[in-house]
Parts: C-alpha cells; structure tokens; sequence
C-alpha cells in the first residue's frame, strides 16, 4: 500500500464476529482509542471519546450499541449517538458529533485513511 497516510486495522472480516473493535491511536497529537464497527454492513470507526464527560463509551460495560442495536450508547450516563453520523441524539449533546475517522477497505483489509492519526501497539 502506497498511500502513507493510510494504516492498517485487520482484516474486515473480523469485524463480523464482533460487536466492535478498538484500536489504541495518537490522533491529532492526543493519545486515546478509536471504536471501530459494522452498522449494516459499512464499517465506522470514531474516537472513543463522549464529549458529555469526556469518557470512553465503552468505559461502564463492554458495549457499545443500545439494547436495540440501532443507537450507539455511552455506558457512562446512557447517552445515545447515531452510528452513521457520530450525532448524539440526547438532549444535553443533541446534535454534537463523535470524531469520525476516515476508513479505507482493500483486498478485504481495513485501514484508518486519516493523516494525523498513528496506531499505538
Ligand atoms: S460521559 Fe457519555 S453520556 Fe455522560
């Protein structure tokens, strides 16, 4: 792969026998994690971070979609975000976003397309 800014997450096909994934990252200069997902068959990923008290949402229970499975939800104060857009759909945050992270599928292997972002082993 040429294209220095992207790096590799896995092969997309482990993502169909997970909930999700996470992914230590430097991003823009801060160390933090990213959740990555399939939400009807496309994969997402955002920086693991809730702006409401800035906590993983997966910081409570290891999960990160609603009972429904149509919602992401923070375990924290159950806030509740679309997984297509990263928009919080609570009251408090309504309309603030999960920082998206740009993905790129090759060959069945999945990649963060996002410049300042690094993986941390
Ligand atoms: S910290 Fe996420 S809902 Fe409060």
């Amino acid at each position: 792969m040429q294209d220095s800014k992207l790096k590799v997450i896995g092969p997309i096909e482990d993502l169909r026998h997970v909930s999700y994934l996470t992914r230590k990252i430097s991003f823009k200069g801060q160390t933090t994690s990213a959740l990555i997902f399939l939400f009807n068959g496309q994969a997402y990923s955002y920086v693991n971070h809730c702006m409401h008290m800035h906590r993983p949402l997966n910081c409570e229970q290891d999960a990160i979609f609603d009972d429904t499975g149509k919602y992401l939800r923070c375990s924290m104060h159950g806030f509740i975000f679309d997984p297509t857009t990263g928009e919080c759909q609570s009251p408090v945050c309504l309309g603030q976003r999960l920082q998206a992270l740009r993905l790129q599928q090759h060959d069945g292997i999945l990649y963060f397309a996002e410049k300042h972002l690094t993986p941390i082993d």
